[in-house]
């Protein structure tokens, strides 16, 4: 138990420093909304943790408009198309061509998070680290208040809405009644094992590859930074998977042409993710609305996640916008299904992504020729390349 308690008032509580609670934080400090963001972890935790390298055009212009882009467009790479590959045969999608001139950028969470940290205590964004036992109190009456642990004192911090940015093994989605949530769910019969090595990346666009044995991955964080990943079964453990191994499997996947690209190194860092699908609905219930992981979670297939959760908070940022300097709910009451729309399309191109380039259990010789066939139409129709280009480098705002 703590010894005594701090009670402190703001406008917003953001529960978790993700990219969505910091992204939220910036755009509410921009917008002149009070905010305080409780993280459970450190700053070092939070911002050495690997994961996600695609922006899409919505994220870029997001850290445009936030003033944080000037890191990103000298370091970060950008995309005009990506390649597909599956029997040793690869073909290009013309991302930029085929939607009008949109790309991606390759530039990896690690960063975003940096400049996002870095940015935000020159402009007085309020991070409480260390936070432990968050709990969120009051949601469906007029005065919400969370509270916290830290350093053995209890704090209290009053509010008039939460946004629970606190990804998916946070408190916030859990803080809403079971009989309000509907949950949509499906976990992957397998997981990406992903190594990170300063080597050249095999190619100067990232490689999508389906192979019998699984699929695979050639991505990057920088010109001398690789990133890639290979499917692998659930219970496979990384003392199992030395760097030699690993690299003969991708070179074995991606067939001769791509393998001649590949740079092999010393790796120095290896993990293993599980895949899902997820929904939880609505977003908001009374005075908490779920933004990011905390509502959903994308197989990473697509390079869905970090750009779903930025698109969650530029809703949120408008409708709480709204709410306090127009004196208008209608962007607090729309949230939820504003959101979802967007989020349900990202949820079918991951999952649609995933099935054309995975080996699943049920997988036979006939499931794999059938994933051929549709990655030859994909090859060979323009529209079918338009499709997965529109998807690929983000839906619009709408
Ligand atoms: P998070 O990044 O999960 O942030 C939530 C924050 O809340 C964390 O800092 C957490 O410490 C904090 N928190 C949790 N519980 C509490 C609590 N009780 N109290 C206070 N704070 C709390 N996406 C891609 O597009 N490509 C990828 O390659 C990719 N790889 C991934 C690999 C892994 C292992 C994981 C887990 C995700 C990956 N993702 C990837 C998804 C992407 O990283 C996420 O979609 C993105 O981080 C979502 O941001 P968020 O802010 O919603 O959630
Ligand atoms: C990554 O570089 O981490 C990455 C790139 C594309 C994806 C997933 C992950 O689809």
């Amino acid at each position: 138990m703590g010894r005594r308690k701090r009670r402190v008032r703001t406008q917003v509580a953001i529960i978790g420093a993700g990219p969505a609670g910091l992204f939220l934080a910036h755009l509410l400090a921009r917008a002149g909304v009070d905010a305080v963001v409780v993280e459970r972890r450190d700053r070092e935790y939070v911002e050495a943790r690997v994961r996600a390298g695609v922006l899409e055009q919505v994220t870029v212009d997001l850290m445009d408009r936030l003033g944080l882009g000037k890191r990103m467009h000298r370091e970060g790479l950008v995309h005009e198309g990506t390649i597909l590959a599956h029997d040793g045969g690869m073909f290009r999608i013309d991302m930029k061509g085929l939607t009008g001139g949109s790309t991606v950028m390759v530039y990896g969470q690690q960063e975003v998070m940096r400049d996002l940290f870095d940015a935000g205590e020159e402009r007085g964004v309020q991070v409480v680290f260390d936070a432990e036992d968050v709990a969120l109190h009051g949601l469906d009456g007029s005065s919400p208040h969370i509270t916290w642990r830290k350093d053995g004192v209890e704090q209290l911090l009053d509010c008039d809405f939460v946004a629970g940015c606190d990804g998916y093994h946070g408190v916030s989605r859990g803080s809403m009644p079971e009989s309000v949530r509907r949950e949509y769910e499906r976990v992957y019969p397998f997981g990406w094992l992903g190594i990170l090595a300063d080597v050249p990346p095999a190619n100067h666009e990232l490689i999508y590859c389906n192979h019998e044995r699984g699929f695979a991955l050639a991505s990057m964080r920088s010109a001398t930074r690789s990133r890639y990943y290979l499917q692998c079964p659930l219970d496979d453990r990384l003392e199992d998977w030395s760097d030699d191994r690993f690299w003969d499997e991708l070179c074995l996947r991606l067939g001769d042409r791509a393998a001649a690209g590949v740079t092999r190194g010393p790796s120095f860092e290896k993990s293993i993710a599980p895949l899902r699908s997820f929904v939880s609905e609505p977003m908001r219930w009374g005075r908490l609305f779920l933004a990011g992981d905390a509502a959903h979670i994308v197989p990473p297939t697509g390079a869905k996640g970090l750009n779903l959760a930025a698109s969650d908070v530029v809703f949120l940022a408008e409708a709480l916008e709204q709410h306090y300097l127009e004196h208008s709910d209608a962007g607090i009451d729309g949230y939820s299904a504003r959101a979802l729309a967007r989020v349900w399309k990202a949820e079918r191109f991951s999952w649609w992504f995933t099935g054309l380039t995975h080996r699943f259990p049920e997988t036979g010789p006939l499931e794999h020729r059938l994933q051929v066939a549709e990655l030859d139409y994909i090859r060979d129709s323009r529209a079918a390349q338009t499709t997965l280009a529109e998807n690929y480098v983000g839906l619009p705002i709408s």
